[in-house]
């Protein structure tokens, strides 16, 4: 499938997907959106993709949802159209692993985006903000609620009102993305972990999957208890069988996602 807005490889269990309008930093116009939800609900249906990779250039994950765009919107326009909401909620309920390799520019609704992925890995020239406010605006796909949970109060409050950026040092210390490595390194070291994820059962990281979002949802009791019923499912599975013959047999497992 040809996209006007994305690069997508498939390969070795690997979806990876990369935005690509350089002309405006990756900017997320209503094309770009389409067809991003598009393309990861494509691979999460796709049983030759374990693991999906979302990056975007050196210079930018993307500056945001497009300014250009959005300007001439009233209020009626971006309730009845519910602006992006679609494609945001398509990607936040994507079952497979999903990782955002971030360098450079990552704010406002890029920042969101990176924050719908399961995890982040950052290149140390990255940076992320909420600067919504500056333009007269607020966050509006998830800026005050998942970076809220992912980094605090504090910080959460502070991004988003004084619109200031966050270097990738303070992003990793913050919680906000698992690792920081050199920019040159970035899209080798998420391909690294990515493959990793591939060597596992599909199955077994889906439950993985919902069961930590489960802790970010609802009671930890609730939790608790949906981990505990995973965990006993897991156990109805052929991966689960290979699994632990592997490690029994002390060889690799070769797995089947059944
Ligand atoms: C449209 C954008 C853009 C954006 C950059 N560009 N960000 N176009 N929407 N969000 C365009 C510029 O207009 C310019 O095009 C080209 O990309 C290069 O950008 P420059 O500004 O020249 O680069 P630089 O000086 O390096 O500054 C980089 C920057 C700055 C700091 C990232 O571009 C910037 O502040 N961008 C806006 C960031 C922002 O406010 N994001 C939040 C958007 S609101 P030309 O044609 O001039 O070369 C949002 C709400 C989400 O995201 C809610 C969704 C529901």
């Amino acid at each position: 499938m040809a996209y006007e807005t994305l690069i997508v490889e498939i390969e070795d269990y690997i979806a990876l997907i990369r935005l690509n309008r350089p002309e405006a930093l990756n900017a997320l116009n209503a094309r770009l959106m389409q067809e991003l939800a598009q393309a990861i609900a494509a691979a999460d249906r796709n049983d030759k993709v374990r693991c999906i990779v979302l990056t975007g250039s050196e210079k930018a994950f993307a500056a945001g949802a497009d300014v250009k765009e959005m300007s001439e919107k009233s209020f009626t326009d971006v309730f009845f159209d519910d602006l992006f909401a679609a494609e945001a909620d398509s990607i936040a309920r994507t079952r497979k692993p999903l990782i955002a390799a971030v360098s450079g520019y990552c704010l406002g609704g890029g920042c969101e985006l990176a924050m719908m992925c399961d995890f982040i890995i950052a290149a140390d020239t990255a940076k992320f903000g909420q600067p919504e406010i500056n333009l007269g605006i607020v966050a509006g796909m998830g800026g005050t609620q998942r970076l809220t949970r992912a980094v605090g109060k504090a910080k959460a409050m502070d991004m988003n009102l004084t619109g200031r950026f966050m270097d990738a040092a303070e992003a990793e210390r913050t919680g906000l993305v698992s690792r920081v490595v050199p920019a040159k390194d970035l899209l080798a070291e998420a391909m690294k972990a990515a493959g990793k994820i591939a060597q596992k059962s599909a199955l077994t990281a889906m439950v993985v999957k919902e069961s930590v979002n489960r802790a970010l949802e609802g009671s930890l009791r609730e939790g608790i208890l949906f981990e505990r019923r995973m965990f006993h499912a897991v156990f109805s599975t052929e991966d689960q069988k290979e699994g632990m013959a592997a490690f029994l047999e002390k060889r690799e497992p070769q797995f089947r996602d059944r």
